[in-house]
């Protein structure tokens, strides 16, 4: 088999060298490029491309040329698949696999972190040691997550292990889904999505992005949540509205946010800056606030997770060489 793995780093490269080692009939090659059509020339003579991007792949020529290249399997090494486009995949009859089981307890352990970060107030807390001030005022009383309803919107793999997380703790779990799964009912109590939105103290989002849930949390679900609520949201940026939440923080709607992803960070995760006004506005806002914690999309970003989605990936893209099914085909 023959790869090419573009959005390749230094971390993931490990993992590389290591399966073409261990596989000497494979040839990985790698490019730090992220596949677009400019790009896509380099996957030229490969069986198979990969991608580990947040990027979209939405113009034709990409996929017009993979196939015409050969190519006729694309390897995700996310568990998001909302940067394909679905109506070029099924004209150039492209096979899409993801890797979903890298490490749902990845994400799901960066939700807890985020969500009990702003429950214990610690933004405020370290702002006032910031400010040389360590006195215990009454706006630093918190409370305790087993007191706590924990709503989560999206109960695939991720939401599972997050429910499985919070349900351990003592909160009371509660979720939403298009598919009800009966093992989840051990950790969590299914529910409409007005409920959850309603009842959560905290609120985590962990469904796939697809148009139809753009702006899934809006102005109105902000105005009907908790005055007490937190946000989490370890999915994908456009599910909230930004402006909308900067709006519900402002107004004391919520309590806090803890963003891994958000709509604007294309423009600005993955690179280094040296003055705030560089930034997206709606980015400048929220750094203002002290209930409010971002991490640039490394929810994923664990030694487990990095190596799974090299393994994942390539052990599809082989099985597929040799006539197999996938694991993890994504058929829309
Ligand atoms: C995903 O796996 O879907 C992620 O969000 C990780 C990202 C680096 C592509």
């Amino acid at each position: 088999m023959k790869a090419l793995l573009y959005n390749m780093t230094p971390e993931q490269m490990v993992y590389v060298d290591k399966w073409n080692k261990e596989h000497p009939d494979d040839d990985l090659e790698t490019t730090d490029d992220y596949l677009n059509a400019k790009t896509v020339e380099q996957a030229k003579g490969f069986d198979v491309a990969s991608v580990m991007q947040v990027e979209d792949i939405d113009e034709e020529a990409v996929y017009q040329k993979l196939a015409e290249y050969g190519i006729t399997h694309l390897a995700l090494r996310s568990v998001g698949y909302n940067i394909i486009n679905w109506d070029y995949v099924h004209k150039y009859n492209l096979l899409i696999t993801n890797t979903p089981a890298y490490s749902p307890r990845a994400v799901a352990e960066n939700a807890l972190t985020s969500a009990m970060f702003l429950l214990r107030k610690w933004g405020k807390i370290f702002k006032n040691e910031q400010n040389l001030n360590f006195v215990r005022e009454a706006d630093l009383m918190s409370d305790e997550i087993y007191n706590k309803t924990v709503g989560i919107i999206g109960v695939g793999r991720i939401g599972s292990a997050t429910a499985e997380i919070f349900h351990a703790l003592g909160a009371k779990v509660i979720g939403n889904d298009l598919i009800e799964n009966p093992a989840n009912e051990a950790f969590l109590t299914y529910t409409d999505f007005d409920t959850v939105i309603k009842n959560a103290d905290i609120l985590t989002l962990h469904t796939p992005l697809d148009p139809s849930i753009v702006d899934m949390i809006g102005a109105k679900q902000f105005k009907e949540m908790k005055d007490s609520a937190i946000l989490i949201n370890q999915a994908r940026g456009p599910l909230v509205n930004t402006q909308d939440l900067i709006e519900a923080l402002k107004k004391h709607e919520i309590a806090g946010a803890g963003l891994d992803v958000l709509t604007e960070e294309n423009d600005f995760f993955m690179h280094k800056f040296t003055s705030m006004d560089q930034l997206p506005k709606t980015y400048q806002e929220l750094a203002k606030m002290d209930n409010v914690v971002v991490t640039p999309h490394s929810a994923y970003y664990t030694k487990t997770s990095v190596k799974n989605m090299i393994e994942h990936s390539m052990t599809d893209a082989k099985r597929v060489i040799n006539g197999q099914k996938p694991v993890y085909p994504v058929e829309l």
